[in-house]
């Protein structure tokens, strides 16, 4: 059901989704950290984001620092804590460093906050307005899997740099951006037998559809297992896969997720690129470690995909995967944790036409992922 004009400029990629918010993309993505200085530069030198915008004590902030870094469509917000009160401490001593906030980027956060609310969803922000010389911006939240939350932000009335409060982040230091474009998929964990539960909530509270299941068939090896179901959005432009751990010979990954993590939370955020090859090489030169896939996954790969465009050796010496569905092909790989803990990694995929996850690569992904946990002594 199309509930207002907005939704009927927006093509329909999943038609059983309804879209009465409607989510118009991901706005940014916070993490909540450490250190968020020396993040903001860990993720420009590596990843190649750029310097955007800042706010702290010299913003008139007085308990946390956020650095907002972007390339292309992306927006990430790294956050730390400036007092011992900050309820920020709380978060990063049960969770470590990791994803707090998936914003999205609505055209009414007061409608947005009361259509999710009245269908089940536990507030975590109420339609605030916040306001500058450059306008006025209204953002609202609600509480999903964990300690995560979603925070619905209007943004028509405003022109200035990020978000009232924050300014303009010029460095001297702006290293090359890595062709990382926008937001593909963001992949939440969630705990044994919960996989429903959130299914079900972003189907009621926010409208999405089931796009693809994945059970424990597809998705497991001779230890571990998971199982998986893609919630998207109408438009297709948000698109969340929700994994439970499933029983296997020995730990699973999502379990190890969830024992690290202390809970549920955000396991990675996929990012598009239109050249793996350039991006990974560049990202790999940067210093960005990989997951590590035996090279004889090439030698049967174009019996598996069929005819690809790139030459298989660029690929073989980076170690990208390919997978094929009924209207294309794409190509993927994941990087090693990013944090400390083994818990939120990133996914870098490149599109030609298929609209799937890389079902097809999940076997030879998870024996790579339990040979670093055979090593951390998590399997
Ligand atoms: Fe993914």
């Amino acid at each position: 059901m199309i509930t207002d004009t907005t939704s009927l400029k927006l093509e329909k990629e999943n038609p059983d989704a309804e879209d009465f918010l409607p989510l118009l993309g991901t706005d940014y993505v916070e993490f909540y950290v450490g250190n968020a200085k020396q993040a903001a530069h860990y993720y420009k030198t590596a990843f190649g984001f750029q310097s955007f915008a800042y706010a702290g004590l010299e913003t008139g902030m007085k308990d946390r620092s956020s650095y907002v870094i972007t390339q292309d469509k992306i927006k990430i917000v790294l956050t730390s804590p400036l007092n011992a009160e900050s309820p920020i401490n709380d978060h990063l001593a049960k969770h470590g460093d990791g994803v707090k906030v998936v914003a999205l980027w609505v055209d009414d956060a007061t409608k947005s906050w009361e259509e999710t609310t009245k269908r089940g969803a536990k507030s975590y922000m109420e339609p605030t307005k916040e306001e500058d010389q450059h306008g006025y911006v209204v953002r609202s939240g609600i509480h999903t899997y964990g300690d995560t939350v979603h925070i619905f932000v209007e943004r028509s009335n405003y022109n200035g740099v990020f978000l009232p409060n924050y300014r303009k982040w010029e460095s001297h230091y702006n290293p090359a951006p890595v062709g990382l474009k926008y937001v593909d998929h963001m992949v939440g964990n969630v705990g044994w037998g919960e996989m429903n539960k959130w299914v079900e909530f972003y189907a009621k509270v926010m409208g999405f559809a089931q796009l693809i299941s994945f059970d424990d068939k597809d998705i497991s090896t001779d230890y571990t297992a998971l199982m998986s179901k893609v919630m998207s959005n109408g438009n297709g432009r948000i698109k969340f896969p929700i994994n439970e751990p499933a029983e296997g010979k020995k730990k699973s990954q999502i379990e190890e997720y969830i024992d690290f993590y202390n809970g549920a939370g955000v396991q990675h955020i996929a990012v598009a690129t239109d050249n793996i090859i350039h991006t990974v090489s560049e990202m790999k030169n940067r210093g960005v470690e990989f997951l590590y896939v035996p090279s004889n996954y090439y030698d049967d790969l174009l019996d598996r995909v069929g005819e690809i465009d790139e030459d298989i050796e660029p690929l073989k010496e980076r170690g990208i995967l390919v997978d094929r569905d009924d209207e294309g092909y794409l190509l993927q790989l994941f990087t090693k944790p990013q944090m400390d803990r083994p818990t939120l990694f990133f996914e870098i995929i490149q599109r030609k036409g298929a609209k799937s996850f890389g079902k097809g690569n999940f076997k030879a992904l998870f024996e790579a992922i339990e040979r670093e946990q055979e090593v951390r002594g998590t399997l």
